[in-house]
């Protein structure tokens, strides 16, 4: 029998053959996952218990035995943990969180001697600080890490698996320490270890986040020395919805989160957090539940703390290319990961007073 002159065996074999591309294409390009997101807005309260962050955190300190716990504490035990490098009689101004990998030797050395520099100005204290995973598997890497740890005393390192999946352990493992230790700074600066930075305009941002860099290039009366004790600043994004396709880096199926759109978040190579937030940040994040991409965890957790995230534009999550004039109220920017182009970028910012 033929059918439009294809033989019916043969044109049913090609239904088949469309319906299963047509369901392998459904499922792969993520689009049945879309459709069957629930709505953020209705459905979304918290990621993880639904009570408000301060009755759970009144509960936690009272500690009845009906009492409720963090379900979320940051429990490796720490390598090198520098306890003392926040000591100091005067406050802190700025303190560098960097976020590093072990083989990355020379980029922070690279640092130490460029925007991580210490001793930069004789009336603002400043510190550095890198976060290091472990690599069980290389015991040479570790003797390494060690005598680099007791030169510099600025190593923070803790026994888990180093990796990128494993980066909200470290953003963990930086409030952990940042909340026990460092009572007396001001404000917290998170970053990768590939970053340039200009920490001289990090201290005019501080000094007026909402009108960086408008009031210094003209006399804004109302905007001068406008302090936010409650901040949580970087390259915010608003209303994004989760990647399900299945084949990208960062896919997520509705099993692992459900809802349409990531509550706003900031992302994690460089923000900044005043003491006040990051408090508030280390207490919602003992009960957000785990998730494995830092920056969507830290934005459930300012969900739960009820921060909200000040976007600039002058952090670039991307590089900024490079240029002498593009660079002048530069905060932040991605793609220095060669410690040689981060020195001249910082060199030639720093004598035009830039950096
Ligand atoms: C994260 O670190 C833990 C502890 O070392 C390890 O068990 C786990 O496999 C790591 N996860 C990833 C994705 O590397």
């Amino acid at each position: 029998m033929k059918f439009f002159g294809i033989p019916v065996r043969r044109k049913c074999c090609f239904y088949c053959w469309y319906i299963f591309v047509l369901f392998s294409f459904l499922y792969y390009s993520g689009l049945q996952e879309y459709l069957f997101a629930w709505s953020y807005s209705r459905h979304y309260i918290h990621w993880g218990p639904e009570e408000s962050l301060q009755t759970l955190i009144s509960q936690m300190q009272i500690r009845e035995a009906s009492g409720v716990k963090p379900i979320n504490e940051f429990s490796y035990p720490f390598t090198f943990i520098y306890q003392e490098k926040c000591r100091s009689k005067e406050p802190i101004r700025l303190m560098y969180i960097v976020k590093s990998a072990m083989h990355n030797f020379e980029n922070r050395e690279m640092i130490r001697n460029t925007w991580g520099y210490e001793n930069k100005y004789i009336d603002v204290s400043i510190r550095t600080v890198f976060l290091l995973g472990y690599d069980f598997d290389s015991p040479d890497l570790q003797i390494k890490v060690e005598k680099e740890a007791n030169t510099h005393k600025d190593i923070i390192q803790a026994e888990f698996i180093d990796s990128y999946y494993n980066n909200t352990l470290k953003a963990m493992m930086g409030l952990h320490w940042a909340f026990h230790y460092c009572e007396n700074v001001k404000y917290f600066f998170f970053v990768d270890d590939d970053y340039y930075i200009s920490t001289r305009n990090v201290l005019r941002f501080l000094r007026s986040p909402l009108n960086y860099p408008k009031y210094l290039e003209k006399f804004v009366a109302s905007a001068v020395n406008e302090y936010q004790d409650q901040l949580y600043a970087g390259f915010v994004f608003n209303n994004v919805s989760p990647i399900r396709w299945y084949f990208s880096k960062w896919y997520v199926p509705l099993s692992e989160y459900p809802y349409s759109h990531w509550p706003t978040y900031v992302t994690a190579g460089a923000y900044v957090l005043s003491r006040k937030s990051l408090v508030n940040l280390y207490y919602a994040s003992l009960f957000t539940k785990f998730f494995r991409f830092d920056d969507i965890f830290l934005g459930m957790a300012a969900k739960k703390a009820g921060i909200k995230p000040v976007h600039h534009n002058e952090f670039h999550f991307d590089k900024k290319p490079y240029s002498l004039e593009g660079y002048k109220w530069v905060i932040a920017s991605h793609g220095f990961a060669d410690p040689v182009q981060l020195l001249n970028a910082y060199n030639e910012q720093r004598s035009a007073g830039n950096a």
